[in-house]
């Protein structure tokens, strides 16, 4: 079993690159499979979810290359059945986006129920509502989600609520869909915006995308395309939480300073000396944090994302915080293995009430989702001693080569692999 190592309190400096945006990669890549020609795309970041997505599509069919680390080309001419088993989508929460593509392009689909992180009911009923104005029917059986239009027509879809996956999926449905298709009170995140980027650049018709009313004129063809994805917005968070832990001065390159507002404003309400440039930005800690009050809502809100992260911040702030998390039922699981470090935190439902302590103690932990798997590294790199963080998988999911990255900003961690059989059954 590996685990990650770290020793805190050590400040972190220098510079790190961020790597492209999970959440546009794991939208974009099944995107493809409307296609009528090879897709290139660029700033691709070598996570396992990634790295699923693509196989799924190659198991389904697609040629898929990597002629380099950064880049997959994807062919998806060989995808004949719109159909993905159980045994290939059921670590994927993402693979849902499949629905949308097959169905844009079949006018049919079977997707077996997704997996992916686990923080609370995760319905779809909004994405087979978008899917019913196009005129697919739906029905579950067997695990599946079997989807069927005679044919696509646009229509008129109002979400009752923001969803990323909702609005990405019918996004992927209407490409091709006769007319046009208006989504109202649709999600604003970058990585939309980067979808619809993406398919108009296959010459789809998607405008709105980065607004709440997103409009898509059907199109007959999608053809090749060349594209390079925005940076993980999400990444450079963590980043930037993990300066605000163990303090130091660090360069942050390769970002979008204006998708990170957010997240600075919080960290300079924190005390947080944040510098921004064109496409990276410094970070710089020398004093206690102060506490604030976060509440996680859609972009341009506080990112859920980033909820766990900035909660382990403030365990070592100055006062007493409220975490508010307005987006998941269920997304504090992570505060037991904070309690062990010496965090002092309560959790009334969607609320954390967390009083700052002088500084956290490393201790064993888990990772028990992929954010509260990094909110383990941010604590840990501000903590006092030893942490050993264990699940290290759901990590690995969404961060790029986290320990060399944080190893080169001067960061003491380390990948140990343990055949303890104590710990193997912990
Ligand atoms: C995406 C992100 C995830 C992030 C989340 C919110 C990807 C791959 N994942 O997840 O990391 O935490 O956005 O920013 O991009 N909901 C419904 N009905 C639906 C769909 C959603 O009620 O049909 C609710 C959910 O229960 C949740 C809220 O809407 O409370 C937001 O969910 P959504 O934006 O759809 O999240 P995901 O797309 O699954």
């Amino acid at each position: 079993m590996e685990k990650i190592v770290i020793n805190g309190a050590n400040k972190l400096h220098g510079e790190v690159k961020i790597s492209g945006a999970k959440n546009a990669a794991v939208a974009i890549i099944p995107a493809v499979v409307l296609s009528d020609g090879v897709c290139r795309i660029e700033n691709i970041p070598n996570i396992m979810d990634v790295n699923l997505i693509a196989k799924i599509l190659q198991e389904m069919g697609a040629k898929v290359q990597r002629p380099n680390k950064t880049t997959l080309e994807i062919d998806p001419r060989g995808i004949k059945n719109p159909v993905a088993t159980y045994d290939l989508v059921r670590h994927m929460r993402a693979s849902s986006y499949l629905l949308g593509a097959l169905l844009g392009k079949f006018s049919r689909a079977e997707v077996a129920l997704p997996g992916g992180c686990d923080f609370g009911v995760r319905p779809v009923d909004q994405h087979l509502k978008g899917f019913a104005v196009l005129g697919a029917k739906h029905i579950v059986e067997g695990g599946m989600i079997k989807v069927k239009a005679d044919k696509l027509v646009g229509g008129h879809i109002y979400l009752d609520v923001v969803s990323v996956g909702a609005t990405v999926n019918i996004m992927l449905a209407a490409v091709k869909a006769e007319g046009r298709t208006t989504i109202e009170n649709a999600a604003k995140e970058p990585h939309i915006v980067d979808l619809a980027n993406f398919l108009n650049s296959m010459g789809a018709d998607v405008r709105g995308a980065g607004t709440d009313v997103i409009k898509v004129n059907g199109v007959k063809r999608l053809n090749s395309t060349t594209y390079s994805i925005i940076p993980d917005q999400i990444e450079a968070g963590t980043y930037m939480a993990a300066v605000a832990s163990a303090g130091g001065n660090v360069l942050i390159q390769n970002v979008i300073p204006k998708h990170l507002e957010s997240i600075t404003a919080k960290l300079r309400e924190m005390g947080v000396i944040i510098e921004e440039y064109d496409d990276s930005i410094r970070v710089i800690k020398d004093k206690r944090l102060k506490r604030c009050n976060v509440k996680t809502m859609p972009h341009p809100g506080f990112p859920t994302d980033m909820q766990p992260q900035i909660a382990a911040i403030l365990t070592m702030a100055d006062g007493t915080s409220i975490v508010n998390e307005a987006v998941w039922d269920n997304r504090f699981r992570y505060v037991e293995e904070l309690r062990r470090m010496g965090a002092e935190i309560s959790v009334d439902g969607k609320l954390a009430v967390i009083e700052g302590v002088e500084q956290l103690e490393g201790a064993p932990v888990k990772a028990t989702d992929l954010r509260a798997g990094a909110a383990m590294i941010v604590a840990a790199l501000g903590a006092k001693g030893t942490t050993q963080i264990e699940d290290i998988r759901h990590i690995e999911r969404g961060y790029e080569d986290v320990v060399e990255k944080f190893r080169a900003i001067g960061a003491d961690i380390r990948r140990v692999y343990s055949n303890d059989p104590a710990v193997q059954t912990a």
